[in-house]
């Protein structure tokens, strides 16, 4: 145990909570990063490793946790998009899909007409993480209603709830969720934000950290840009009890990325994330590429989550065929600069030996 002030490393609270060995978490990452593999070689190097399953059928979910309990005996968790309300009509629909056609127009793709259902049975999601007794679910864009709530503490299990403001902090607390994850600005992927617009929840880390700790009496885990033992400190120095990281285990061995986009993040020498709905209708952070520019000028009929997500799919599909980075949706951290391809295992020793090596200098 290294102690360096107030600092203490491991932090006993949150790692006795999850039965794991080490404060850091790799964050769930729904569309393929998070294979099997990353997820367990996480756990089994004493993090948390956790799937990302928003997109996944229960059939697939099932299946995915079972290979991951395959591979390791350690806590992992399972994360799941809470469902909001989306409406479109034919009209809006048919206007948005030639929206598309006309900014992917270099894949020489026809782009499809869609119908419901645009999401996977979150009922049927549920009953699967409750089935295989997942230790800890965390979720995303909500809340889950309350009779799952209550289901989920009868089985024990933890419940990790994404925050981008004290508003949504207080509200997770006030529903008996155990634990925060505040989501600063940087963070890579999809805005958690479920309170008001996504646009006027973007707060720093370190500020959504720092505010959270004053008002909020559970765990707050800090996510957003961090990427190395530097940022993992200065996170815990303000009142976070563990990081989740997202974007650093994205070039990891493990991690199942298209090959472009992983040679992109190593390529990139500053950020060059923007935030954009163009790929599914939420706000999220990315690589800026041509679809992204192309989009803006069809932002106002851009498609709620999930039905903008389902009208891009085939063309981000085609587009990882194609090999054409432009067209497919590369969530990345404002951090993702600082990428490093190495197996996850590695990752998470140097992280822990430099916090160590960190802690102890005067
Ligand atoms: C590729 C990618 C996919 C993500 N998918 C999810 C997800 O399915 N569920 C979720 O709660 N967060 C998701 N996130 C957000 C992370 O939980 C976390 O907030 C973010 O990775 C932290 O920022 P960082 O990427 O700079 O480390 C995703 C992030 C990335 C980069």
């Amino acid at each position: 145990m290294t102690q360096n002030s107030n600092l203490i490393w491991p932090n006993k609270k949150i790692t006795e909570l999850l039965k794991i060995t080490l404060p850091i978490i790799q964050a769930p990452m729904a569309g393929g990063a998070t294979t099997p593999e990353l997820v367990a070689a996480v756990s089994n190097a004493g993090g948390l490793g956790s799937l990302g399953a928003g997109y996944m059928t229960a059939d697939e979910i099932k299946t995915t946790i079972k290979k991951i309990k395959s591979l390791t005996n350690k806590p992992f968790s399972v994360n799941l998009f809470i469902p909001e309300k989306y409406h479109a009509t034919d009209e809006q629909i048919e206007q948005a899909r030639k929206n598309v056609q006309t900014s992917c127009s270099e894949l020489n793709f026809h782009v499809e007409c869609i119908k419901p259902p645009y999401a996977p049975s979150f009922e049927e999601q549920m009953n699967v993480i409750v089935e295989e007794e997942v230790p800890i679910f965390s979720f995303t864009f909500g809340i889950p209603p309350n009779n799952w709530i209550e289901i989920f503490k009868k089985n024990a299990i933890i419940l990790m709830g994404t925050a981008t403001s004290l508003a949504e902090a207080k509200l997770l607390e006030e529903n008996n969720i155990d634990i925060i994850v505040a989501q600063g600005s940087e963070a890579g992927g999809h805005r958690g934000t479920f309170l008001g617009k996504a646009e006027n929840a973007l707060t720093s880390v370190s500020s959504l950290v720092s505010l959270l700790i004053e008002h909020i009496k559970i765990p707050v885990i800090a996510a957003g840009g961090i990427m190395n033992a530097k940022g993992i400190i200065e996170l815990l120095i303000l009142g976070a009890s563990a990081v989740q990281m997202g974007t650093a285990f994205l070039c990891c061995t493990e991690s199942g990325i298209h090959p472009l986009y992983k040679k992109l993040l190593l390529s990139l020498s500053k950020d060059n994330t923007t935030l954009t709905r163009a790929f599914s209708g939420k706000l999220a952070r990315g690589i800026a590429n041509e679809f992204i520019t192309k989009m803006q000028s069809h932002e106002k009929y851009i498609l709620d989550y999930p039905i903008q997500n389902t009208l891009t799919r085939a063309m981000r599909q085609t587009a990882a065929k194609q090999n054409n980075t432009e067209f497919m949706s590369m969530w990345a951290g404002q951090a993702a600069y600082l990428c490093k391809t190495l197996p996850a295992a590695q990752l998470i020793e140097e992280l822990n030996r430099e916090v160590i090596t960190l802690l102890k200098q005067p």
